[in-house]
């Protein structure tokens, strides 16, 4: 179905923390050369502050997401020059945005952090905001759903609501970084869920070392 038209990933960042994990998602879906359409949660306003320093505007949202993009996760800015230009941004609030339409062309929806709030608005079908809409538009069009949640420890309710997305047929995907792939920074702990995400879309990357049958072959051993 694809006539050359921009047929994008919906990224959607809620309010749990681990903003570093959806920049490294955002970087590495731009460098596979896909479409990114961005969807940031109100609440996930205040991880970003939090997380980053970065006050993200809607009305500067280009200027904010390029330097949330070029920061690393250690929290140095300009360690990597990452072009916006294929971001196209909707409002939390904006109910009549083109992703909340199942006729709306996309390829998927990748919640990168997942707060439990999120978590529960989706599986109940809440919609209560624009990146919450999206995931069940995404769920009832049959498109891929990869919610990386962050919250531990998990409660019962917590839980039983994954349950239901896994059923509902979304990839529950926990923001919880392996350490076989040999990591020495920060940024390769966070790049590890990121490239597990991309791997959930069956987005081409590099963001880490897989594994490839022997121990200690991360160090090289
Ligand atoms: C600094 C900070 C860190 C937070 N971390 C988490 C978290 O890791 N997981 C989580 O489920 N909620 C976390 N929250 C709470 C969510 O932001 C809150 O439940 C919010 O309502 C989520 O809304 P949203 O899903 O619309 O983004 C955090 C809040 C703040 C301010």
């Amino acid at each position: 179905m694809n006539d050359g038209k921009r047929i994008p990933w919906v990224v959607g960042v809620s309010g749990a923390s681990g903003t570093p994990y959806a920049a490294s998602v955002l970087r590495g879906l731009l460098a596979a050369g896909e479409s990114v359409d961005l969807v940031v949660s109100r609440a996930s306003r205040l991880t970003l502050l939090d997380e980053t320093g970065i006050a993200f505007r809607d009305a500067h949202w280009r200027d904010d997401l390029t330097a949330w993009l070029a920061r690393g996760a250690d929290g140095k800015p300009d360690t990597f020059e990452v072009p916006v230009d294929d971001v196209r941004y909707w409002a939390a609030g904006d109910l009549a945005a083109g992703p909340s339409s199942g006729s709306y062309p996309v390829k998927g929806m990748l919640i990168v952090p997942a707060s439990t709030a999120c978590v529960a608005g989706v599986a109940l079908g809440l919609s209560k905001d624009l990146l919450q809409r999206v995931a069940s538009v995404t769920l009832k069009e049959r498109r891929r759903l990869v919610i990386a949640v962050r919250e531990t420890p998990l409660s019962g309710q917590t839980l039983k609501h994954l349950v239901a997305l896994d059923e509902a047929g979304a990839v529950v995907l926990p923001a919880s970084p392996a350490f076989y792939a040999g990591a020495t920074h920060i940024q390769d702990l966070v790049d590890f869920v990121a490239g597990r995400v991309l791997d959930a879309a069956e987005v081409p990357h590099k963001l880490y070392r897989r594994w490839e049958g022997e121990l200690g072959g991360s160090r090289g051993a």
